[in-house]
């Protein structure tokens, strides 16, 4: 964002416009961040008001300091794949990329109104695409319902040993999964966990040796209170989750998308992402970006200020 005179560490403005490198509010909703080779890139829902109707976006966002980011490309400009309607939904893109095949393959939420069925969120499969490059352009591939179930909001998860995992949740099942992927990316292996709790927004971090999962309630575009749970191991068991910030804040009015870790020289500095939804203007949705207070099991948020970090030393600015 912009730069303090006081520091040469830009600003983060949770909140506010995030304008990109051509001064336009960065479109990146639902978003998922990956570092590669120092760079950080971020992908998300471009919602940007003069696109097509008929398509959905994908873009790609690429920063050094996670605060200025330079517009990459439209990764994805996709025109209804799989005749899923008119009113077809493309939700919280995640970007993988595999080592072992070298290529960048992107999860999706594709969803729309499946044949006598009131909700446009009935058909709830993923879909991947691929590319040889981060900044596109993916080629779409399928669409599929992980081990058959249904599946919406996702997230991703990458562990300290590369291991690339899947978050999704699925309502008749009152919960969500995380789910390994198989060798090419291009399918899920297998449940490593499922988590009995009806949550959305999937997020996982490692910290000091425990995993932190956390989620918001289910309730459409509105932010309600986040929550966090914990565990040993990814395939649990987990604890009892409680609330990331006070209730009556909804999260200072955000909903869960990412977990980022920068592991610093000096100190690891863990940020929440999340979207503060705005459906009738989606497109001048915000974002919410803040360092948790995290450790021992707990994982809080706090209000919402501006702040910059050195993702050299790891350490925050306030
Ligand atoms: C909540 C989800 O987290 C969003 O991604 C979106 O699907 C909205 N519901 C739609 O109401």
């Amino acid at each position: 964002m912009t730069s303090d005179s006081t520091t040469s560490v830009p600003t983060i403005r949770p909140g506010l416009v995030w304008p990109d490198n051509r001064g336009r509010h960065i479109q990146a909703h639902g978003g998922g961040i990956i570092r590669l080779n120092g760079t950080w890139y971020w992908f998300g829902e471009d919602r940007a008001e003069d696109n097509d109707p008929a398509r959905r976006y994908v873009s790609c966002y690429a920063s050094k300091d996670l605060a200025t980011w330079e517009f990459r490309n439209q990764v994805l400009a996709l025109e209804d794949p799989e005749s899923f309607g008119s009113e077809w939904v493309l939700e919280r893109p995640k970007v993988f990329y595999n080592a072992r095949t070298q290529k960048f393959v992107m999860y999706m939420h594709v969803d729309g109104r499946l044949p006598g069925n009131a909700s446009r969120y009935s058909v709830a499969r993923v879909a991947v695409a691929i590319s040889d490059t981060v900044d596109g352009d993916y080629k779409y591939v399928r669409s599929f319902r992980p081990f058959g179930k249904e599946s919406r909001d996702i997230g991703q998860f990458i562990d300290d040993d590369g291991t690339a995992y899947l978050i999704f949740e699925s309502r008749p099942s009152q919960g969500f999964y995380i789910a390994s992927l198989s060798d090419d990316y291009l399918d899920v292996k297998e449940i490593v966990s499922f988590i009995k709790s009806p949550l959305e927004g999937g997020a996982i971090v490692r910290y000091e040796g425990l995993y932190y999962v956390i989620g918001s309630a289910l309730t459409g575009w509105w932010p309600n209170a986040n929550k966090v749970a914990t565990a040993p191991s990814l395939a649990g068991p987990w604890s009892e989750f409680t609330d990331i910030a006070p209730p009556i804040s909804h999260t200072y009015m955000s909903q869960s998308s990412n977990l980022i870790k920068v592991t610093g020289s000096e100190t690891t500095t863990v940020i929440y992402v999340g979207d503060r939804w705005r459906p009738e203007e989606i497109w001048d949705s915000r974002y919410v970006w803040m360092p948790v207070r995290i450790g021992n099991g707990q994982l809080e948020l706090p209000a919402p200020v501006p702040w910059s970090i050195d993702v050299e030393t790891g350490r925050v600015q306030y």
